[in-house]
């Protein structure tokens, strides 16, 4: 046996005795932070707030380990190396403080789900919670007990590389799903051993960045701030998220890593948040770039002051606590609690009882019941935007189907950005599955481009030449998984490369055209839309993307997904998003560019608030999507003409599969608030249910709306309901439905949401 071996069996041992152990009460919890934190030297505390990058058995990391001066590591996943270090930190430094294994598992470990945007398109609240559960499974087979997700940044710049990660431009959906992903990973014990501790990023306001150029400034006045950029970080929060971290950017002159404002007045004293805080990877010392510190030494303090517990990757703390606390510029009660944050977590996750992975049962991937949720997760997150009947394809009428494009056999970019631990070979690609479901048809392949920013035309004409002997094409369109995500940003939201001049020359063939686009953000992509006979959008669905669109693009399988973002016409159109101001010149009387006769005067075009080129409003507005079905929405009814501060409204409204087969729609509460001392949006989604119906069905759904949805920030401290009209809808998407009035009877104030 060798030592190694040896080591495994007694940790597998050790294992066994603590695996059933249950969380400790809180109190208890509390009682042992403080005895152990009273046991620490200041330098023990000081390696409690080190988060460093795993490279292996190291001798370095194993000498920073038993001199206790790593808390905590992020991207070390081989189960066997993860408990050597933890042996090392459990046995052989001085305190025996148990380290915490962190990874970035963003939309799944091995077994990948739809980016977070995809996963949004499902409206399933129930679906994100099951992925998560799936990827804790999954991740902590390894050791992993840390994640750095959801990300609830709001999104409404589909520039921003990063929109990919988030759930998209509301903060209702937002909150909701982000909630979903806490739920998932934390599942209702953190302590046991196939969880993980949920992580609430970027905090905050990252999604402003300027341009959507990532890492950008944002400006974010204080009410916009509260309205929309923090409810879902106070939900996740009140959902008990184990950790939050903090963003690059600087949000009004101040970074995220020295905002006190924000992590301590907003985060610890309105939100009561006990958690653990944690810098992005570098952020404490890039504070220096910024313009906000001097040097790593200031961004240190700055970042102890403004309440940022664990410095990932920045030495800052490393480097220069011992120092600064011997100035006397901080004094060790200054970092105890940051210290206490982190032991509690250690606590919360059961790791001082139970430390070691289990290597019976490690590396748990790819269950058939974890492929088929990927698979369900894609199937409810793709977005069928068009369809002039082609779809679904009939496999007896339809015998010869040509499949085109970059994104039709593309293992590695299906999955999407963020996923580490891919392993390709496990994605089954469209080609595959439709290859597998269509097995009696003629299929012809030929891709045309071999990426998508391809630009090269010399395999068009055997992609056209596939497509004129065929009944109907397939064009699998889209964006590498390089092209969203951290730092890939586009200030072109267009498809990439020669997509769409092969899109042109598909279409020159005359037969029908589905577009199939997989990509990692909405694309500004009015003219491939109006070529396509039907358009499917599927945000990178990951692992089981091929089987999910075979199963829609066939009919075997509705669609439900909805946009979960609103769909620019042109790039210069951005940020686009449905729950924007009215503006006193609402667009009205559009007369776009090609339509203005020469010498047209100065005001034929009427002055309002619209775009010579692109018009006014989004290609597909939020919460968009076509089905196989057809549903009507009845006019809302309201069980009141008026609401006031202690009362509540029922709103009910009956939906009906008006079609020949099941389906799923997402009805969507929204409100609009007509006159405010801040000007309202013209719509707010306040709720929204998936339902499920069968042909002829009906169902009445019935939402309820309480004073404290319908207020709004004046100022940080406190939210107003003001006297005056709403108008309520239940509808398929923000642009349409019937609107129904109510009046808020009495101005009513609440604590700041
Ligand atoms: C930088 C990213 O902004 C953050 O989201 C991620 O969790 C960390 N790096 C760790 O990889």
């Amino acid at each position: 046996m060798t030592k190694n071996n040896r080591l495994t069996s007694v940790l597998a041992a050790v294992c066994c005795l603590f695996s059933a152990a249950a969380m400790r009460p809180a109190a208890e919890i509390d009682s042992c932070v403080t005895e152990l934190l009273g046991r620490m030297t200041i330098d023990e505390k000081i390696g409690q707030l080190n988060q460093l990058s795993g490279y292996g058995y190291a001798p370095e990391m194993v000498t920073q380990i038993k001199n206790g001066s790593v808390g905590s590591i992020l991207n070390e996943v081989d189960p066997e190396v993860v408990n050597r270090l933890q042996y090392e930190a459990v046995e052989n430094s001085r305190l025996g403080i148990p380290l915490i294994f962190a990874r970035d598992v963003i939309h799944g470990f091995k077994t990948i789900f739809p980016i977070p945007l995809g996963q949004a398109a499902s409206w399933n609240v129930d679906l994100v919670e099951e992925g998560a559960r799936i990827a804790a499974d999954e991740a902590s087979s390894v050791g992993i007990r840390w994640t750095f997700s959801p990300m609830v940044d709001i999104s409404r710049d589909a520039r921003w590389g990063r929109i990919a990660e988030s759930f998209g431009e509301d903060p209702v959906l937002s909150g909701a799903l982000g909630v979903a992903m806490v739920k998932g990973y934390q599942g209702d014990d953190l302590s046991r051993p196939n969880t993980m501790a949920a992580c609430a990023k970027h905090f905050a306001g990252y999604g402003a960045a300027e341009g959507g150029r990532d890492y950008n400034t944002t400006w974010i006045p204080e009410v916009q701030l509260r309205d929309t950029y923090l409810p879902p970080f106070k939900q996740a929060a009140d959902a008990g998220a184990a950790t939050f971290m903090c963003s690059f950017n600087d949000i009004n002159g101040v970074p995220s890593s020295g905002n006190r404002y924000l992590l301590r007045d907003i985060l610890r004293g309105e939100w009561g948040y006990d958690g653990l805080m944690v810098s992005d990877w570098g952020s404490i010392q890039q504070m220096i770039p910024h313009g906000y510190s001097t040097d790593l030494r200031q961004a240190a303090l700055q970042g102890v002051n403004a309440g940022v517990d664990v410095d990932m990757e920045s030495y800052a703390y490393i480097g220069h606590l011992r120092e600064l606390i011997e100035s006397g510029e901080l004094s060790e009660s200054d970092i105890d609690p940051l210290v206490a944050n982190v032991l509690r977590l250690k606590y919360r996750l059961g790791l001082f009882d139970n430390p070691y992975v289990d290597m019976a049962s490690a590396s748990r991937f790819y269950a058939p019941a974890s492929l088929d949720a990927a698979r369900r997760a894609v199937e409810e997150s793709a977005i069928l935007l068009k369809n002039d009947g082609i779809l679904p394809i009939d496999n007896d009428k339809v015998r010869k189907i040509a499949i085109v494009g970059p994104m039709a056999d593309a293992q590695h970019d299906q999955a999407g950005t963020w996923v580490f631990d891919l392993e390709k070979e496990r994605c089954v690609t469209p080609l595959a599955a439709l290859k597998e479901l269509y097995g009696g048809s003629d299929i012809r392949y030929a891709a045309g481009l071999e990426y998508t920013r391809d630009r090269k035309t010399n395999g068009f004409a055997e992609a056209v030449k596939a497509a004129a002997k065929s009944d109907v094409i397939i064009y699998f369109a889209g964006e590498e998984a390089v092209l969203s995500g951290e730092a890939h940003c586009r200030a072109d939201l267009s498809l990439p490369g020669a997509q769409s001049a092969l899109l042109r020359e598909l279409k020159a063939t005359g037969k029908p055209l589905v577009l199939v686009v997989q990509a990692g953000r909405p694309l500004a992509f009015a003219d491939d839309v109006a070529l396509a006979d039907a358009v499917v959008f599927c945000f990178h669905g990951g692992t089981m993307t091929g089987p999910a669109l075979a199963n829609l693009l066939s009919g075997k399988v509705n669609f439900s997904g909805r946009c979960p973002v609103s769909f620019p016409r042109m790039s210069g159109q951005v940020p686009v998003y449905y729950a924007g101001k009215n503006t006193g010149r609402p667009a009205s009387g559009i007369t776009l560019i090609d339509d203005i006769p020469l010498e047209a005067g100065q005001t034929s075009t009427g002055c309002t608030s619209y775009y010579l080129d692109a018009g006014a409003g989004p290609l597909f507005p939020f919460g968009y999507g076509l089905s196989y079905t057809s549903f009507t929405y009845s006019e809302p009814e309201l069980s009141a003409s008026t609401l006031s501060a202690d009362g509540s409204l029922t709103v009910k409204c009956t939906v009906t599969n008006t079609g020949s087969r099941e389906g799923s729609e997402v009805a969507q509460l929204y409100v609009r608030d007509h006159v405010g001392s801040l000007v309202r949006p013209v719509r707010e989604l306040k709720d929204f249910r998936k339902i499920t119906l069968r042909p002829g069905e009906s169902r009445q759904i019935e939402f309820t709306i309480i004073p404290s949805q319908l207020a709004f920030h004046v100022d940080g401290a406190k939210t107003v309901v003001e006297p005056g009209e709403f108008s309520v809808w239940v509808a398929p998407d923000a642009q349409s439905g019937t609107p129904v009035q109510f009046t808020f009877v009495e101005s009513s104030e609440f604590a700041s949401k």
